[in-house]
């Protein structure tokens, strides 16, 4: 699904170097590495700060710790993403109150999320699926209107652009009051290991997101919160500062891929190609189609022995994970994202996707289909 050898090859000498660097200072903890990341992901965002930690997770978790948040407070997400969105607000002893999907863009619905809105709503975790924005001016009105906080999960969209009404842009992840990303290595912009930060232009919350992440403490040994232990490690951060010089042209790379997909599969009535949100650009961290009338397993089988790669991004929609039952929902309340969990593949998707790979892949696909 991912080409890390590929990219790395291409970008072996700064990589290597950097790494080399670290070790040579042996600032292996919050070593210069992680405070120029920091500042270089900062003027890229345009965002006022930056907070560095472990990994996606922990920077939805960090996220949510900072606002103070009680047991049995309720947080709005959607029921189409990676477990690690609502797992963080179940492990605080919050309530994640899942809500469906556009069947379109596969993000939350801002309807749904007025719908599921009572007085213990505390605040709305968007996720911007697979490379683009949720609807985002819709979602701080409600926000606004409500009094909730907007934590944005850019895990997958790093990158990307929204498009406001008057046309101004901003960075995917700086619009509500925090946004969290992941540097797992197969991100956009992947760490050669776990990785992850928090984005706000609050001065205050990014002094809380500071604190939290380094066990509570402002001042070293005085802990004013209880915290965490979460850090970007230097080595990580060197990496990263790399690679974040070619994040654009990373991003160009898979929209140049997804539009060689879109075009092949242009005719086939068997798959819907990914619908692109006009008030977003797309990242493409996953080309995710919907298959209609198509046997998925025998799909992969057949694509397996040729060596391609096919991966079903999500399977089990959350209300329907063993550990989140809940009395709150029962099987064929978020249709769309049942049937998303249904009938979605995702095809091989990264930097490195030749026209060679990519013309092999798309026939095969067809193959498949038409015979
Ligand atoms: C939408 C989403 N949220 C959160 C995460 C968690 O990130 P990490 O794996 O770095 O903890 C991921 C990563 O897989 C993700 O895709």
């Amino acid at each position: 699904m991912v080409d890390l050898k590929g990219q790395y090859l291409k970008i072996k000498d700064e990589v290597d170097k950097g790494i080399m660097e670290v070790i040579e200072t042996t600032s292996f903890i919050k070593g210069p590495a992680v405070q120029q990341f920091q500042t270089h992901l900062e003027d890229y965002l345009d965002v006022k700060h930056v907070i560095p930690c472990g990994n996606g997770t922990d920077a939805l978790q960090v996220a949510m710790m900072a606002l103070g948040l009680r047991p049995g407070d309720e947080i709005i997400t959607t029921s189409f993403t990676f477990i690690a969105t609502a797992e963080v607000i179940a492990l605080l002893g919050l309530i994640p109150v899942l809500v469906d999907v556009n069947p379109d863009t596969y993000n939350i619905d801002p309807t749904a999320i007025r719908n599921a809105i009572t007085d213990k709503t505390k605040a709305i975790v968007p996720v911007h699926l697979f490379g683009q924005s949720a609807p985002m001016e819709e979602i701080m009105d409600i926000a606004q209107e409500f009094s909730l906080f907007v934590i944005e999960d850019n895990a997958q969209a790093i990158g990307a652009d929204y498009i406001f009404d008057d046309g101004g842009k901003k960075k995917i992840g700086t619009i509500g009051h925090m946004g969290c990303t992941s540097f797992f290595p197969s991100k956009n912009l992947g760490a050669y290991g776990d990785g992850g930060a928090i984005f706000t232009n609050d001065n205050q919350l990014a002094e809380q997101l500071r604190a939290v992440v380094n066990h509570g403490m402002k001042v070293r040994y005085y802990h004013d919160y209880v915290g965490v232990n979460s850090r970007l490690d230097s080595m990580q951060a060197a990496i990263l500062d790399v690679k974040l010089k070619h994040l654009d042209e990373y991003c160009d790379a898979r929209r140049k891929a997804a539009d060689y997909y879109d075009n092949a599969f242009a005719n086939c009535d068997k798959l819907k190609t990914p619908v692109r949100y006009e008030k977003s650009t797309h990242v493409f961290h996953q080309y995710t189609l919907v298959t209609n009338n198509v046997d998925r397993e025998a799909l992969k089988s057949f694509l397996a022995e040729k060596g391609i790669p096919m991966m079903v991004y999500y399977p089990v929609p959350l209300h329907m994970q063993k550990a989140y039952k809940s009395n709150r929902y029962s099987e064929g309340d978020f249709p769309i994202t049942e049937a998303l969990s249904e009938n979605v593949i995702s095809l091989p998707m990264h930097t490195e996707l030749t026209t060679e790979q990519l013309e092999y892949i798309t026939s095969n696909v067809l193959e498949f289909l038409n015979q």
